[in-house]
């Protein structure tokens, strides 16, 4: 697929395979530590399984950031200003979009996603709500600097970040991610991330391992569709889901536990794993007030205000875009 500036996003070969899925597929199984990046994971079926997450009772994430903005829309918007154009990093298809924009009077809404069709499904609901405000979706990788249309160009931007995506990065990623935000919104934006906080070893694995196994349905998914795209012959039977909480890196991990000692082919490539060996899928970051400070910091941004839910649980900020100064 290309977009309008030629931008190449899926190539595939001949056999309709994505080549990118299998270079990381293969690199990531040939490491000591096996992994698959998360990206991944949302293939259609990841997609339904991602949203039957967010409503699980264990994941309080959602329920505690769309807690915040409910009941802070008041403050935010006074903080933020109407005519803003709302940049989302994400194609906003969550009840978290609406509430912002009805809270705040935008004056357009860009919201930025690599999944083009999932993109512009969204954008139309969107449109659909407010009628009125110009929506501009934009195919695009986030994770690099953006050209923005031209229609947005002279107005003040928001960006927004909800539910923590930016946890699911490890801080050097993070840190690009959060100065491209800064290059694309361009001087004066503001930024409102969502950051999910440190808290009991508890609540955080039951919020990765929920009882009625949907997060263990979803992380195996990988390997279903491993065998599927990748013409994989993975016994999936034989892999566990296991969500671990690793304490100096302050993150919940999310692997995929081999039962017993297995070997596979996927793509015509051999691998072998003993009863144990993992591959690790995701990780989720959490946050304290501090090393949320310094991330957003090491991005170039700076607070303005922070806003938790009534249990201390999870983190909505709302950060300026910092001039570079060399003084202290
Ligand atoms: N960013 C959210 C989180 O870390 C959502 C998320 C991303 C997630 N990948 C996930 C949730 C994998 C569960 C499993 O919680």
């Amino acid at each position: 697929m290309t977009t309008g500036k030629g931008l190449k996003l899926v190539e595939r070969d001949a056999d309709g395979v994505d080549l990118a899925f299998r270079a990381d597929v293969l690199a990531g199984l040939a490491e000591p530590q096996k992994a698959v990046p998360a990206r991944w994971f949302y293939d259609d079926a990841g997609s339904r399984l991602f949203e039957d997450i967010t409503r699980l009772p264990e994941y309080y994430l959602t329920r505690a950031e769309t807690e915040i903005l409910r009941g802070r829309a008041e403050e935010i918007a006074g903080l933020i200003g109407p005519g803003r154009a709302v940049v989302e990093f994400g194609s906003g298809s969550s009840v978290k979009t609406p509430l912002l924009l009805s809270a705040i009077a935008p004056s357009a809404y860009v919201p930025l996603d690599i999944a083009g069709d999932f993109l512009r499904a969204a954008a139309a609901e969107l449109a659909g709500k407010f009628a009125g405000l110009p929506v501009y979706p934009v195919e695009a990788d986030f994770m690099r600097r953006v050209e923005l249309p031209a229609e947005v160009e002279g107005l003040p931007k928001l960006g927004f970040f909800p539910g923590s995506t930016i946890g699911n990065m490890i801080a050097r990623t993070a840190t690009d991610l959060l100065r491209s935000m800064r290059e694309t919104l361009g001087e004066g934006a503001l930024l409102l991330i969502g950051m999910d906080l440190v808290k009991d070893e508890g609540t955080l694995i039951a919020a990765y391992d929920d009882a009625a196994g949907v997060t263990a349905r979803f992380n195996l998914n990988l390997l279903h569709r491993i065998n599927r795209e990748l013409a994989g012959d993975i016994p999936v039977d034989a892999f566990a889901h296991e969500a671990r909480w690793n304490d100096p890196f302050a993150r919940i991990e999310m692997h995929l536990v081999a039962q017993q000692d297995v070997s596979f082919t996927v793509s015509g490539q051999r691998f072998a794993m003993t009863a144990g060996e993992t591959i690790h899928t995701e990780n989720s970051h959490k946050f304290t007030k501090r090393s949320g400070q310094m991330l957003l910091a090491a991005g170039g941004w700076e607070p303005r205000a922070r806003w938790t839910d009534s249990e201390s649980r999870f983190a909505l900020v709302l950060a300026e875009a910092k001039p570079p100064r060399s003084a202290p």
